[in-house]
């Protein structure tokens, strides 16, 4: 099949290409994003390929349906950025990779969290330049601590797991509690695991519920200096609310891999002009914050799944024996 592949990065074409020796498909690979104003480049392409910031609101989807697309094939877990309901009624098909690489999300999130308690980001810079000050690197034993999970999916609950292993008590949230995760994790209701982790990390789905879930009143309820990691998806969090928090000191370390207005910055070189998201440019400026550009899915296993699932869905479409990670327009999270 043609497969307009956009957002494309060189190590995009590599794995792709390397699995696509078993499909045979075509890929045609666009540098841009998708929105409405390159929608066009797909003109004629029964496929097109899709990543978490291109956009695929209605607008899109009808000038895609138009030019003759049925597929979308995203190259991702989440779906959030897709309007499902639209798909369904121009009659497009919509497949996604469920859990490509559910440990390169978790052990991201741990990273952020261990960079963070012991502020390596910071005393890699002061080493380099002869500065061997402790002040301002005093961390915390993580073993003994309050961990809360939001989201107990597949990356949720490896990353239990790794708190676990840790010596961490592990509370968690979820609208839909997995009965074996009972022994790893300890389900509570959302306001008590906000008022009792020393540490909150996000692994749930951007949904209409859960978009700022964590706003100004749920930070309230936190623990004085709690940590709060995001690699879930940006919106789940309120930036604004979040900064206050941290000149209040609520908020004692951030870590985040995901932000609400990301489609702007991430996945781009943008250090030779100016940037213009003040927000942003805000969180940058706190010594306790630790921002990566959506990077945690970023691992060699984790890019072969995609590619490899991505095109499996295409070839299964193609057949016209069924759909493989099919995403119905009534999907629940
Ligand atoms: P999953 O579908 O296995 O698990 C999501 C869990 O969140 C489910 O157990 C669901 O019941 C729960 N959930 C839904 N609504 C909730 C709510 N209101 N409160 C608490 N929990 C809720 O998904 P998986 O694979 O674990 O991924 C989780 C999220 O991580 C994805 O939706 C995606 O947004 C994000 N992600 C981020 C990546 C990155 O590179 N930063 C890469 C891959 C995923």
């Amino acid at each position: 099949m043609r497969i307009a592949v956009f957002s494309t990065k060189p190590y995009d074409r590599r794995f792709l290409e390397q699995a696509n020796q078993a499909h045979g498909h075509e890929l045609v690979y666009l540098d841009p994003r998708l929105t409405a104003e390159t929608a066009a480049l797909a003109a004629g392409f029964r496929c097109v390929c899709a990543f978490v910031n291109d956009r695929l609101d209605r607008e899109v989807l009808q000038l895609l349906q138009a030019n003759g697309t049925e597929l979308i094939a995203l190259r991702s877990a989440g779906f959030n950025h897709v309007d499902l309901p639209e798909a369904r009624r121009l009659g497009m098909t919509v497949v996604r990779v469920p859990a490509y690489s559910p440990h390169a999300v978790a052990e991201h999130a741990v990273a952020l969290l261990l960079s963070l308690n012991r502020m390596t980001f910071r005393a890699y810079n002061r080493v380099r330049e002869g500065n061997f000050s402790l002040d301002g690197l005093l961390g915390f034993d993580l073993c003994g601590k309050t961990v809360g999970v939001v989201g107990t999916g597949e990356i949720g609950l490896i990353f239990s797991r790794i708190m676990r292993g840790f010596g961490c008590k592990v509370l968690a949230s979820d609208p839909f509690p997995k009965a074996d995760a009972e022994a790893l994790v300890q389900y509570v209701p959302l306001e008590t695991l906000l008022a009792d982790a020393d540490i909150i990390s996000l692994h749930c789905p951007l949904t209409p519920q859960t978009d700022h879930l964590i706003d100004a009143q749920a930070i309230a309820r936190m623990k004085d200096g709690v940590v709060l990691i995001n690699t879930g998806r940006g919106r789940v969090v309120d930036t604004k609310a979040v900064i206050d928090a941290l000149k209040s000191g609520k908020i004692g370390r951030l870590g985040l891999d995901v932000y609400e207005e990301e489609e702007q910055l991430f996945f781009q070189d943008l250090s030779q002009g100016v940037i213009s998201d003040d927000t942003f440019m805000r969180l940058t400026t706190f010594p306790n914050v630790l921002i990566t550009g959506h990077q945690a899915f970023f691992t060699t296993e984790a890019l072969t799944n995609i590619a490899e699932t991505t095109l499996a869905n295409i070839s299964a479409f193609e057949r016209g024996n069924g759909t493989l990670h099919r995403i119905a327009a009534d999907h629940v999270v």
